[in-house]
């Protein structure tokens, strides 16, 4: 993983962003087989996550050899000669900012080439940790953030390989899975905090890697590592103990997955990991933005109207981001779907253009990002993909942290586009002015919360699951919501179309009454947004208006709101957030929701027909 910032030189790219890659792959080995095979082997199976580069360190008769390479594995392998030895670690590196290089590659060593480094995760605090190390002469070969790990084993005291990284770890922030190598020695001392990271015991050879998919060829004994927990592997031996160096003990857990299963990690789909991923993508995409420490190098001018421009789901967050915006600096605010951008005759005053695109290659989006700079227009891009088209495109980026997104129904990207459009609209109403320091607290501290908040639905799960199998049947169904969840409603609607097959139709509640009620029997179940806030009366007289008609409800109510029951069939009741929050809760109950209806009528999932993860043609 690397974190970088990209350049306040470059005109018009005035915003720092920290590029990421934390599901990178690492992979470790320390037996009595040669290990190199085995090693490239392991980290062939964690190529399902993605990846533009990848690394390989070995220790071989007292020697650190290092090879890495951009591009897929096998180019490595093609590369490289038989690097003999009995350890080594490697490590896949997914996606970058601009053009991938193979300094930026993993491994990483030190400057006397004693040591070799993989990381996945973010050091909040690089950028001191490398200007000190800089000033006592250290030379990187790299831009990332985890190169100051490997110069720092120089530097701390020590009398073994694990006590020097204990030492390092004590001096570094923020998240990170790490394998380490030292030449001389058969082990790997690794250790984790908010990365993943297990351990494979084997006989007489052991392993370390990111997840069980890299090792279950060669053992399905597996230690699970937590956070700030760390382990001295060798071929005979693995050595568990805490940050302090404090020793435990855990038994290994015997995994009885299948490959496949092992890759979208027990789960039945990748759609459905996705869902249940949201709360860490939330965390890593709020890390280190909230304290304002980017402030500084994040835009400064004032917009006088904005517009966000995006398909499908992407669109859909935009729509959501006029509510959020608009709330937060009082910036006019539209969002429009990019295909249609273009023709659109009418040029406002300039507005700040926000184009959103999970994957960043999309045509359309690509299309109007272009055209948004033909008027004139600064342009923002957010994008969950480092590097992608759009990113060269627009003025400035904001990426979003999810991780690679493989089932073909957008959820995760979704909901952290939302996280990025709330930043977005702090970054503005602080320029303007808007939001007071009291407000700005409690956003801060709600923001806080989201990742609590959505695995609090996802634990609900089984619920949500119920209410799909009793409405499997449905033909149409119709999504209703009001304010910023008519956008949720849509969202809801589009997973269930996709996946499902079932006809769902998102719509502002209060526009029932011209048109869709003609379509309303008891075969058309309603799912009702009911959100806490100043909508809910309303909502509430919308689902009597369907109730009239024999329509079974669905409310996605808010916890406390109790009397929801009186009025619809069924009730799902999402914990309270501040209300400006409220879609992020509803939008995670309404994929589940989508994903059991699809289940219980046995489609596809992860490849629904006729659609593309990317479309890349207009
Ligand atoms: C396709 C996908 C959708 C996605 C849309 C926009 O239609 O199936 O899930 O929302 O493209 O993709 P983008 O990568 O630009 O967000």
């Amino acid at each position: 993983m690397e974190a970088r910032y990209r350049g306040t030189s470059r005109q018009g790219q005035f915003i720092a962003e920290r590029t990421w890659f934390h599901l990178c792959g690492i992979v470790g080995f320390t037996g009595e087989r040669e290990a190199q095979e085995i090693v490239l082997d392991c980290l062939k199976r964690l190529e399902y996550r993605g990846y533009d580069s990848a690394g390989i360190a070995m220790i071989s008769d007292g020697a650190l050899t290092l090879k890495k390479s951009v591009g897929e594995i096998s180019a490595l392998e093609s590369q490289i000669e038989r690097m003999p030895g009995l350890t080594g670690i490697a490590h896949t590196r997914w996606a970058t900012h601009g053009k991938p290089t193979t300094a930026n590659a993993h491994p990483f060593t030190d400057c006397k080439g004693e040591y070799a480094l993989v990381h996945n995760g973010i050091l909040t605090n690089y950028m001191e940790l490398k200007e000190q190390l800089i000033k006592r002469g250290h030379k990187f070969t790299s831009e990332t953030d985890s190169e100051v790990l490997v110069h720092m084993l120089e530097e701390v005291a020590g009398a073994d390989l694990k006590s020097k990284v204990l030492a390092v770890l004590k001096l570094v922030e923020g998240s990170y899975a790490i394998a380490v190598v030292q030449k001389g020695h058969d082990e790997i001392v690794a250790a984790r905090n908010e990365s993943p990271l297990i351990v494979g015991v084997g006989h007489d050879e052991n392993f370390i890697a990111s997840d069980v998919t890299a090792i279950l060829k060669h053992t399905n004994e597996v230690i699970y590592l937590l956070d700030r927990e760390a382990v001295r592997i060798t071929p005979k031996g693995v050595e568990l103990f805490d940050l302090n160096g404090v020793a435990f003990e855990r038994d290994p857990k015997k995994v009885s997955w299948n490959l496949e299963d092992a890759e979208k990690s027990g789960y039945a789909h990748f759609m459905l990991k996705e869902i249940f991923e949201q709360p860490r993508a939330i965390h890593e995409s709020l890390l280190g933005r909230l304290e304002g420490q980017e402030d500084d190098a994040f835009f400064k001018e004032q917009f006088t109207s904005i517009k966000i421009l995006g398909c499908g789901t992407s669109y859909h967050a935009g729509l959501v981001g006029k509510y959020i915006i608009e709330e937060l600096s009082r910036i006019p605010t539209n969002a429009q779907i990019s295909s249609e951008y273009r023709y659109s005759p009418v040029t406002e005053a300039k507005p700040l253009v926000v184009c959103i695109s999970q994957s960043g290659e999309t045509a359309d989006t690509l299309a109007a990002a272009r055209e948004a700079k033909k008027r004139g227009c600064k342009t923002i891009a957010i994008t969950n993909v480092l590097g992608s088209a759009i990113t060269r495109e627009a003025d400035f980026v904001i990426y979003t942290r999810a991780g690679p997104e493989i089932g073909v129904a957008a959820t995760k990207t979704f909901v952290t586009q939302l996280i990025a459009l709330y930043l977005l609209g702090l970054r503005l109403g602080t320029i303007k002015n808007t939001i007071s320091s009291e407000r700005r607290r409690e956003i801060v501290s709600e923001m806080r919360a989201l990742p609590r908040i959505v695995q609090s639905v996802l634990n609900d799960a089984g619920k949500i699951e119920d209410f799909a199998k009793k409405y499997k049947c449905a033909q149409s169904m119709f999504f209703i919501g009001r304010h910023m969840n008519y956008p949720t409603s849509l969202e809801g609607a589009l997973k269930t179309k996709e996946i499902s097959y079932i006809h769902g139709e998102g719509y502002p509640a209060g526009e029932l009454k011209h048109g869709p009620l003609a379509l309303l029997s008891k075969d058309t179940p309603v799912v009702a947004i009911c959100a806490a806030d100043h909508t809910y009366e309303k909502m509430l007289g919308n689902v009597r208006e369907v109730t009239a008609r024999e329509s079974p409800v669905l409310a996605i109510g808010v916890e406390g709101n109790q009397d929801l029951e009186k009025y619809a069939e069924d009730v799902f009741l999402v914990p309270k957030v501040d209300p400006l929050f409220s879609p992020i809760p509803i939008i995670v109950a309404l994929q589940l929701f989508a994903y059991y209806l699809a289940i219980a009528r046995g489609c596809p999932i992860d490849k629904p027909r006729n659609i593309a993860k990317t479309v890349t043609v207009e």
